[in-house]
């Protein structure tokens, strides 16, 4: 079953909002998902406990000790969230259950530079040296055009590591953390708009992670929505 990790060492990054806005997007899309919560805050997991039952189900993922526990049947994939400080054995533990790491940064030199060092310490284990674990970073509270951005893609472009996109800061994420939703259950022209900013960041997710016929359907579902012309 392909895993998607969220992780960055720097706390605050965003990890917890990317793994439940692409939760909700894919639950959308009616992908049998199961999202895993490794942060001993359980972040992930108050918004689970918090989301209506009316909203497409994503299924919470019993992890434990940093150990990943088989998911019952039905389930297609899974997305890990992680806490902030991770490294050594607890990194390389998470990366070997996984498909793909995904790696959130904010704008600022404090953030590149610790996520820097999160990204070196990835770039070292084996399985993502050789390919087998694809790795993305994703500019987090970053307006699409901003300078922010174009700082951030020339240290991904040094890091050599893909840049997928920039998520805008926006008070929607924070509403929604409350609601136990997200901007992919909404349908506000903002939520559509917020929405777009995700476009690039699931299609690459889309032939690393999600699969061509998951990937189908939730083109379809964007497309209803008008988000993919
Ligand atoms: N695009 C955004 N716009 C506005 N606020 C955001 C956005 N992304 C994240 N936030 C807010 O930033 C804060 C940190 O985000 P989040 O909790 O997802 O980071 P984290 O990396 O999981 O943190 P930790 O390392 O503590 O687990 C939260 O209050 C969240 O609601
Ligand atoms: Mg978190």
């Amino acid at each position: 079953m392909p895993v998607l990790a969220v992780v960055n060492a720097k706390g605050g990054s965003g990890k917890s909002t990317m793994a439940a806005t692409i939760s909700a997007y894919a639950a959308n899309a009616g992908v049998k998902l199961m999202l895993g919560d490794l942060d001993p805050q359980q972040s992930v997991r108050t918004w689970l406990r918090l989301r209506p039952p009316q909203l497409p189900a994503v299924t919470g993922w019993l992890v434990d000790g940093g150990r990943v526990f088989r998911p019952p049947a039905g389930i297609t994939h899974a997305i890990l969230d992680t806490p902030s400080g991770l490294n050594g054995l607890h990194l390389s533990r998470i990366v070997m259950a996984s498909n793909v790491v995904l790696v959130p940064v904010a704008a600022s030199a404090f953030d590149r530079d610790a996520t820097a060092d999160c990204i070196k310490n990835l770039l070292q284990l084996p399985r993502i040296a050789s390919g087998q674990c694809r790795l993305a970073c994703v500019g987090m509270r970053m307006h699409p055009g901003s300078a922010g951005e174009n700082v951030t893609r020339k240290w991904a472009a040094e890091l050599n590591i893909p840049m997928l996109g920039v998520v805008r800061y926006a008070q929607a994420y924070v509403s929604c953390v409350d609601q136990g939703s997200s901007i992919f259950d909404k349908f506000s022209p903002e939520a559509l708009t917020l929405q777009h900013d995700w476009k690039a960041v699931l299609g690459w997710l889309a032939t690393s992670f999600f699969g061509a016929s998951a990937h189908n359907a939730m083109a379809h579902t964007l497309a209803q929505r008008g988000v993919v012309e």
